[in-house]
């Protein structure tokens, strides 16, 4: 095993994600909920809406709430449904829904606490209500803290396609707790572990061979290891959204794997494959893309394949209704263009670009992954 850097034996790190006067910080740690330092410079206001759902309420509402208590008079809390399957208008209006039954003015401050679903339900309710109010980012999920809680992208789902509605509104503060993680599913844990590994072939080779050294490490939950993986997979992050923030290019790699990834959960129904999985298969399928581009060697594909297979992810994808369902569901993704639908592939390892590809090869490529 390669020994971690120094800077991961601390036990907390911040990232910073340079948005100008929009710039917030990405604070990383066990015991964050109960730490008064992670809390300084909230948004002022009279009131806070801790948006929740059911499962992660009974867990650390009432630790954010405590730690809230010094700052707003006022503290709600909404809990939505839990799942996949709820991230849809119905569930948002619920948040509108109290927000106005309960008066709160337009300085409220929303605080996402769960994982992507609520993060990104939230985030948008955020950027809707009253024409945008704050919020902060409070990840419960290994993925919501390496990815969904951090950049700004906020959405619900329609029934045809996955995160077709919603908007950018960046969160003043993302506060991850490592601690919430000792809670969370080992399948959970796995479908995060998706979100990390993207990092590697888009970005950090070194990342990657780090994340094939610790893999079992990080399924295992070790501290050290998932400091130095959220904090690794924040950093690139940040660096990418800063560079271009409402994905006119550069951006896109973040959705590796996604392309595949989002039919799958559009086309088995959502909620079904858990969303990391979907993109660990859907990596899996790019990578073979790319490597039928002549990007780069098959052995590369069965490299990846190997290591989403270790991190307890499905690297088989489902048939779904034929290759034509997964092309049809492939042209509504937000990256395609007049119909063209555009890949994000690995061209060396630790480099990605967004191209279209020719239907054969997409063919060939659905032909040898799907049962
Ligand atoms: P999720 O939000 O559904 O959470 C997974 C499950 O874990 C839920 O049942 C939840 O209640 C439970 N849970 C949460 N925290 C827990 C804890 N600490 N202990 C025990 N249980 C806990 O799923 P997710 O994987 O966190 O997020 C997936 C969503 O994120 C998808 O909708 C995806 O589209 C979105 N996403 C958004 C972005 C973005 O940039 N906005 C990026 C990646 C993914
Ligand atoms: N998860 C893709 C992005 O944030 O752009």
């Amino acid at each position: 095993m390669s020994p971690l850097p120094p800077a991961a034996s601390t036990d907390a790190a911040r990232v910073e994600i340079d948005l100008g006067d929009r710039a917030y910080d990405i604070l990383i740690g066990r015991g964050l909920l109960d730490e008064a330092a992670a809390w300084r410079g909230l948004p002022r206001a009279d009131c806070a809406v801790i948006v929740t759902n059911p499962t992660v309420a009974s867990l650390y509402a009432g630790a954010l709430r405590s730690a809230l208590a010094n700052h707003y008079r006022r503290i709600l809390v909404v809990e939505l449904p839990d799942g996949e399957a709820h991230k849809d208008w119905q569930t948002l209006n619920l948040i509108f829904d109290r927000l106005l039954a309960e008066g709160c003015d337009r300085k409220t401050v929303l605080f996402a606490l769960g994982g992507g679903v609520v993060g990104d339900i939230t985030g948008f309710a955020a950027a809707a209500y009253m024409r945008g109010v704050p919020f902060v980012q409070v990840p419960t999920t290994l993925l919501a803290q390496v990815d969904s809680s951090v950049g700004g992208k906020t959405a619900i789902n329609h029934p045809r396609g996955k995160n077709m509605i919603g908007a950018f509104h960046q969160p003043r503060l993302v506060v991850c707790d490592l601690a919430t993680l000792d809670s969370l599913p080992a399948r959970e844990i796995s479908a995060g572990l998706a979100e990390i590994i993207k990092y590697g072939p888009i970005a950090d080779a070194t990342f990657l061979d780090w994340i094939e050294d610790h893999i079992d490490a990080l399924r295992a939950c070790d501290a050290a290891a998932l400091l130095h993986a959220v904090r690794r997979s924040c950093e690139i992050k940040a660096a990418v959204v800063a560079a271009d923030e409402r994905e006119a290019d550069v951006r896109a790699i973040l959705n590796f794997g996604h392309t595949f990834g989002h039919a799958i959960e559009a086309g088995l129904g959502y909620g079904l494959w858990l969303h990391g999985e979907a993109v660990g298969c859907g990596m899996v399928m790019a990578a073979d893309l790319s490597a039928r581009l002549g990007l780069v060697p098959f052995a590369f594909v069965e490299r990846l394949r190997a290591l989403c297979a270790r991190a307890g992810l499905p690297v088989r994808a489902p048939r779904l209704g034929g290759a034509q369902q997964w092309l049809d569901l492939m042209r509504l993704d937000k990256k395609a263009e007049g119909g063209e639908i555009r890949f994000v592939v690995i061209e060396s390892v630790g480099k990605a670009a967004l191209r279209p590809a020719p239907e054969a090869l997409v063919r060939e490529t659905l032909a040898a992954n799907c049962d």
